[in-house]
């Protein structure tokens, strides 16, 4: 095996562990890139590197973007803005202190954001009725998705690590007035972003195998049950090899569908929603 064959290798053992993996891959420095992904809570405090963000931010401009209508912003919040933000969201989390909001040095907070569209239709005298659909809500947060997963990718080829962080939304009206946001916008998720503390790392995760996720032609319904046991072989030797506790995967599942707890306050964001101009018809 060569040095390249033997990295990509590694790279599909860790995300499909023992389960079946794609035998046909087609390899760029680019896939291997992304197969390397892992999210880092982790950080040290140094700032970002100069340039750092606009990159990010000019790779996050370069998705696509529904009807070329930019229905996205993001608020990069660093300094006291981020303790106050950590600060309201602790209390929302089984945890005091959220060290990946805490020691990263930048959280970006990525928008929905169908205020601009509003705004211009109004200052022509429109009425943007179509806002008033569930779909404008959904675009808007496909839209800002879509950019922060490009910024990810960025990040991480710049040496960079990051983590979501839907946990923002936990206090989604709170977050909206600290960082002043208008109204027909709220903060889909935050993003930790800063250089990974190489003496704390993390794993890439086992991700189910593709019998599971690529259905062809038709959606195959009983795909799970064959693969379930496997899967929970991949992420049993995932969290033992990073000193996790030994859940099963279905138990996790089961918990976050079944526990209020897991709502943390979300179960409020349709209210807020409203409240902050989506009507969701
Ligand atoms: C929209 C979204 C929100 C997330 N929110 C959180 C979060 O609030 N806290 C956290 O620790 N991780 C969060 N994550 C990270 C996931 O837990 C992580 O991506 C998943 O476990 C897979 O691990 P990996 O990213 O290392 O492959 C989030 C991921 C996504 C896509």
């Amino acid at each position: 095996m060569t040095a390249n064959s033997e990295r990509r290798q590694a790279l599909l053992d860790q995300r499909y562990g023992k389960q079946i993996q794609p035998g046909n891959m087609i390899w760029n420095d680019q896939i291997e890139h992304l197969l390397n992904h892992r999210s880092v809570r982790a950080f040290l405090s140094d700032p970002l590197p100069e340039g750092a963000l606009e990159t990010m931010i000019a790779a996050a401009q370069s998705a696509s973007t529904s009807s070329a209508q930019h229905q996205w912003s993001v608020v990069a919040v660093s300094g006291e803005q981020k303790t106050k933000l950590h600060d309201l969201i602790a209390p929302t989390v089984p945890m005091d202190r959220i060290p990946w909001i805490d020691d990263a040095p930048t959280v970006l907070l990525w928008v929905a954001d169908i205020s601009r569209s509003t705004a211009i239709a109004e200052a022509q005298g429109g009425d943007p009725i179509v806002h008033n659909y569930l779909d404008a809500f959904l675009l808007a947060s496909i839209d800002a998705s879509l950019a922060a997963q490009n910024a990810a990718v960025a990040a991480e080829s710049l040496g960079l690590g990051v983590v979501f962080l839907g946990m923002m939304r936990n206090a989604a009206q709170e977050v909206a007035e600290l960082i002043d946001l208008p109204q027909s916008s709220f903060v889909t998720f935050g993003m930790a972003v800063g250089r990974p503390d190489a003496k704390r790392p993390s794993g890439v995760r086992p991700q189910l195998p593709q019998e599971v996720i690529l259905h062809r032609n038709r959606y195959q319904h009983d795909g799970l049950q064959d693969h379930v046991s496997g899967y929970e072989d991949a992420y049993r030797d995932f969290r033992e090899t990073w000193g996790m506790d030994n859940n099963t995967w279905q138990d996790a599942v089961h918990r976050s569908a079944t526990s209020m707890a897991y709502m943390g306050g979300r179960e409020n964001l349709r209210d807020t929603m409203v409240k902050r101009g989506f009507k969701l018809r």
